[in-house]
């Protein structure tokens, strides 16, 4: 991991217990949209049509990965923490480990599936795999939602700024150091989806608020066209659905 794992129990030295969590908020918004598209998408693809299947393939490969690591992050950052700050919440814990337990057991029986259907794009094979999707997306729509319900609160009560901001920032090391792999377009990916996953007519406001200057720059300038092909590899026919 790039970035240095964060230690459970006290307080580090000199931090407070406190923080704006809304950022999971937007971040859940996110996985809501993939989660709700990606079926859609890939039932859309043609019996045979390989191109379209290598084009969606490559973005179900995005989520599934974008989801491992969010709930990894989530594992090493929140739970120890949470428990041995406030043990009253304990048994909410454990519903969200065995939640994300679930949640890894249905990526497992989905990721084998997606070579097979893009090396065929086979129907019956994608609807199976669209299947599978759509039940992943289930556990996931209720997961997320008990998450904000009983796990924001207390983690907003409990941990420090630099906790909770670690979190980002340990996710957004991961992505840079496997973009050779992943695409050197994900970090562009995952800024546009964040701006897409708050309202337009807040978006402003919200960039100056919490994407550094140099950054805004380099998205306006670079990272934007990259979201936007993106975007138009997906949907080369019909707009973008709305997020929000
Ligand atoms: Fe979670």
């Amino acid at each position: 991991m790039a970035t240095k794992l964060p230690s459970s129990g006290e307080l580090p030295e000199g931090q407070h217990a406190g923080c704006d969590t809304s950022g999971l908020v937007l971040v859940h918004r996110i996985f809501r949209w993939l989660y709700r598209e990606l079926p859609l998408l890939v039932r859309d693809v043609d019996d045979g049509d390989l191109s379209r299947a290598a084009v969606v393939g490559r973005y179900a490969h995005l989520d599934f990965y974008a989801l491992h690591l969010h709930h990894h992050t989530e594992d090493i950052a929140l739970w120890d923490r949470l428990t041995s700050r406030q043990p009253a919440c304990a048994l909410h814990v454990e519903q969200m480990k065995s939640q994300h337990a679930e949640v890894a057991a249905q990526l497992a029986r989905l990721e084998p599936q997606l070579d097979p259907w893009v090396a065929t794009a086979d129907a019956r094979l994608r609807d199976g795999f669209a299947g599978d999707i759509e039940a992943l997306r289930d556990t996931l729509q209720a997961h997320l939602r008990q998450e904000e319900d009983d796990i924001m609160p207390v983690a907003s009560a409990v941990l420090s700024q630099q906790e909770w901001d670690w979190m980002e920032e340990h996710t957004r090391a991961t992505l840079a150091a496997d973009r050779k792999t992943l695409g050197k377009d994900v970090l562009s990916l995952q800024l546009g989806l964040l701006i897409a996953s708050v309202p337009p007519g807040e978006r402003d406001e919200w960039m100056r608020r919490n994407i550094p200057a140099p950054i805004r720059l380099l998205y306006l300038l670079l990272m934007k066209r990259h979201y936007d092909r993106a975007m138009r590899e997906l949907y080369p026919d019909r707009p973008v659905p709305a997020m929000v």
